[in-house]
Formats: structure tokens, sequence, C-alpha cells
């Protein structure tokens, strides 16, 4: 069976997918591109308006296909797979199974049923309590894949409800898999020669706190993962400012393999918003994680989550964000216009941001942001740091071949190599000679490794 995967969304909608593919692998399917397949999987996110809408436009898209085969079936998943649920069905009649993020286990199983004929219409909507432990695929493509690097899933949903956020409703409340799980994918994962591992969840800090949790913490299962022989590079995301404990700070000062990094998410700056979006934390609190950070690791990369426009935002309000992005100084960060989601308390808080001062706020945002991000960049000029290769660069010339990696921090570092040697998944030693817009590049100094 031919089939063709389209992901949409955050990390943990790209893990999703990537296991599913590997699942349907070891069943015999076939990865094809979007022309030839005869089945289509939609990966869908629904954080923000617009990704929604893009999952209509796609599925009209793959209707076209019909033409070619009549069979085709179509699959959506993810959190508007959730959300919308069976109301695909009536819409779309070739799409034949919908999944949420629960149910994701049992969708492969599910397709095998639905190619074979033998059930018409499969929907895998139910939220469960405890982690749903997936299968191991045969052939783990994570593995296999040259760039070495892999995600891991720790927890699955979010308890917090921010008054914006769709999550808790479409990922289902917070539910933290067995730590001695966790550990047993990551030792494995390394065995297979993976050199980076990233610890998936939405709220990661908060981990091992509800039903699945068995008493291990965010920082004790940080440790324990780091001490895997082998482990090169160790990340982790999502993080709620609210929960970082002391002693996972303290872990960016102890452990030599957990990344210079961090995302944690500070979505305004004002404090008046941050108490009407929920967020239990205020700017002050906010700074003082962020100098703890810095303290325990001084060439820490911040980024961040920003929302402009948040319903009731003042000019007063918008200047802060601005205030506060320049003063903790984040190298980068993804910032949005608030859009009101089904069901989210800030649905019904007024008054809404007129859409035309909304966009004149973000271009502000984004503006000050790139300036920010140019100087940081600037300043690692002259630096020398392992980059993990992925693959060769867009961009070529003479004299060698240039490759695109990333150093420790997950900057995009392009550098030239001699020869024809195949670099993906080596580190190699480069010092940075300059920095462009929004990655660096590199000049070799040593030999991979
Ligand atoms: N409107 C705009 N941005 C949102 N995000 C989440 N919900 C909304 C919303 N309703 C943003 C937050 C979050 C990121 C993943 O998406 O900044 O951190
Ligand atoms: Fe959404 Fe807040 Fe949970 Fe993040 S912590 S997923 S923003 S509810």
């Amino acid at each position: 069976m031919k089939f063709h995967i389209l992901t949409f969304g955050c990390q943990m909608n790209v893990h999703d997918s990537q296991w599913l593919t590997s699942a349907l692998e070891s069943r015999g399917w076939e990865q094809a591109p979007e022309d030839e397949a005869q089945v289509y999987i939609l990966n869908t996110c629904s954080v923000r308006e617009k990704p929604e809408q893009k999952v209509y436009t796609e599925l009209g898209r793959i209707a076209v296909h019909l033409k070619r085969d009549p069979d085709i079936i179509a699959a959506v998943g993810g959190c508007v797979g959730q959300q919308v649920g069976t109301g695909f069905f009536n819409r779309f009649p070739f799409v034949k199974l919908v999944f949420g993020t629960d149910g994701i286990a049992n969708a492969p199983d599910a397709l095998e049923r639905l190619v074979e004929g033998a059930q018409e219409r499969i929907a895998l909507l139910d939220f469960v309590d405890i982690y749903p432990e997936r299968e191991v695929p045969c052939r783990d493509v994570r593995v296999e894949q040259k760039s070495r690097q892999a995600f891991v899933n720790i927890m699955q949903g979010c308890d917090n409800f921010c008054t914006y956020c769709v999550v808790p409703f479409t990922r289902g409340r917070q539910k933290s898999r067995h730590p001695e799980q966790v550990l047993e994918e990551c030792r494995t994962l390394v065995k297979g020669g993976v050199r980076e591992i990233t610890l998936l969840g939405q709220n990661v800090n908060s981990f091992g706190l509800d039903k699945g949790g068995v008493g291990v913490t965010f920082a004790q299962l940080l440790y324990r993962v780091a001490e895997i022989p082998g482990l090169d590079r160790l990340r982790f995301t999502t993080s709620h400012p609210k929960d970082i404990a002391p002693e996972v700070i303290r872990a960016f000062g102890e452990l030599d393999n957990l990344c210079p990094s961090l995302h944690l998410p500070m979505q305004a700056g004002s404090d008046d918003v941050l108490r009407r979006m929920g967020r239990k934390y205020d700017s002050k609190r906010y700074v003082e994680i962020v100098d703890g950070l810095r303290a325990a690791r001084p060439n820490l990369a911040l980024t961040t989550d920003l929302i402009v426009a948040f319903p009731g935002e003042t000019e007063e309000d918008f200047e802060q964000t601005m205030e506060m992005v320049e003063k903790v100084g984040f190298e980068s960060s993804f910032s949005f216009k608030y859009s009101d989601r089904p069901g989210v308390a800030a649905l019904k808080m007024k008054p809404k941001i007129a859409p035309d001062v909304a966009a004149e706020r973000l271009m502000r945002l984004q503006n000050l942001q790139n300036d920010i991000t140019r100087k940081c960049l600037k300043k690692l000029v002259g630096t020398e740091d392992d980059v993990l290769v992925e693959g060769k660069s867009r961009k070529q010339d003479e004299g060698g071949f240039w490759w695109r990696g990333r150093d420790a921090a997950g900057r995009v570092v392009n550098f030239r190599f001699e020869g024809d040697r195949d670099l993906e998944g080596l580190m190699v030693p480069v010092r940075i000679v300059e920095a462009k817009k929004h990655s660096l590049v590199g000049k070799r100094t040593g030999d991979p490794w």
C-alpha cells in the first residue's frame, strides 16, 4: 500500500508522523509521492486559526486524486482530527479515519482494516487517562536516519488551560509516560547510533505530576537520560516558566551534554495580559528565571513564543512586551497574532483588537526581534563549536562541498569541507566566521568525529 503523510504544527506532530511512518513501513507499506499514493494521512494542528483552514484546503486538493483512483482514502489525525472528528466523514466522504493524539497508537491497525475493507469508517477520538504506549516498529526509521537525531515523547496533553489555548481540549489531560519506558527508548536509540535526543511534551517541566507519575520528576529524568553513554546532545521542549524547577536550572550548569539552549514561551511582557492569559507568572518572575538560567549556563540561547493583540491588549501592554523582548534578548522568537479558538476562555474576553492594529504590532515586534537576532548571531563570530551535520547545504560552489548542520544551541551553521566524504551524522569542529540573517557560516578547524 502506498501512503503519503502531510504534517502541520509542532514537533510533537512531526514526531508522531515519523512514528506512524515507521509503523506502516513495518507492515510492508511504502511512502510515496503525493500523486502516486493510495492512502493520504494528514497530521493536523489547530493551535491557531490558519492551520485549521489549511486542512480543508489540503483535503480539497487530495480529492482531485480521486479521478486517478476512486478508491483513494484519507485519514485526518492530530488536533483538528480530534476537534472536528466525525464531521470530516460528511464533508469529505473519502476520509475514512479520524484520530486524535491519544488515538494515534491504534491508527496503523485501523488503516490496515480500512484498506482490507474490514470496516467502512473508524474514529479514534477517545481520551485516555494513562499515556498510551505505542508499538515499537520493526524498522525504526529514526535509528536508521543518518542525521542521528531523535525525538522521544515523555508525556502527552496539558492541564494548564492558558486562556487562549486549544491544546488541553485537543490533546486532553496531561499524562506522563513511565520513566523506565522513556529511558529504554532513549537507550535503544543511542545504541542504534542516535547522538542527539530531544525530550518532547507540551509542558515537560510538570512531568510526573499526573496520574501516570511514579515519583520521578523531570529533573531526575533529565539526569538519568543525560548519563546514557554515547549521548552527545540532550534537549527538551516545551517548558512552561511557572513549572521550571531549580533542579532543572541547576542541570544546565551540571550536565555537559545538556545543550545550551532553551525555548521558554513568555507570550507577553505585560503583567496584566499575563494574568488574563492565565500564565501564573509575571514579568519579574520570568526575568528571575532567566537570570538563574544564565548564571548556570552563561552562553544559554533563549528562544520564546509571543502573542500580540490578546483581547484587551493596550498599546502600553504591547510596549511592555517589546521592552521585555529587548531586556531578555531572545535569540529568536515565534510571534503570532492572537486568534480565537473554539471553547477557550479568551473567546469571551473583550475588546478584541482590530486586525490592522494586530498586524502593525506583529510587524513592530518582528522587526525588533530581527535586530536582536542579528546582534546575537554577530557576537558568535570567532567562537568555536561542534556542528552535527544534517546534510548538504542548498547553495554549493567550487572547491569541496558546503554542509549544513547545527551547533550545540541548535543554530544552523554552513561550512565548506574539502573532498567528497559524506559527513551526515558526524560532528565537525568549526570556528564561526560570518553571521547571516538567520544562520552562521563556519570554517572547519578539526577532523569529523
Ligand atoms: N492565538 C495565537 N497564538 C496562539 N498560540 C497558542 N494559542 C494561540 C492563539 N489562540 C501560540 C502560543 C504558543 C504557540 C505554540 O502558539 O504562543 O506558545
Ligand atoms: Fe497551551 Fe498553556 Fe498548555 Fe502551552 S501550557 S499547551 S500554551 S494550555
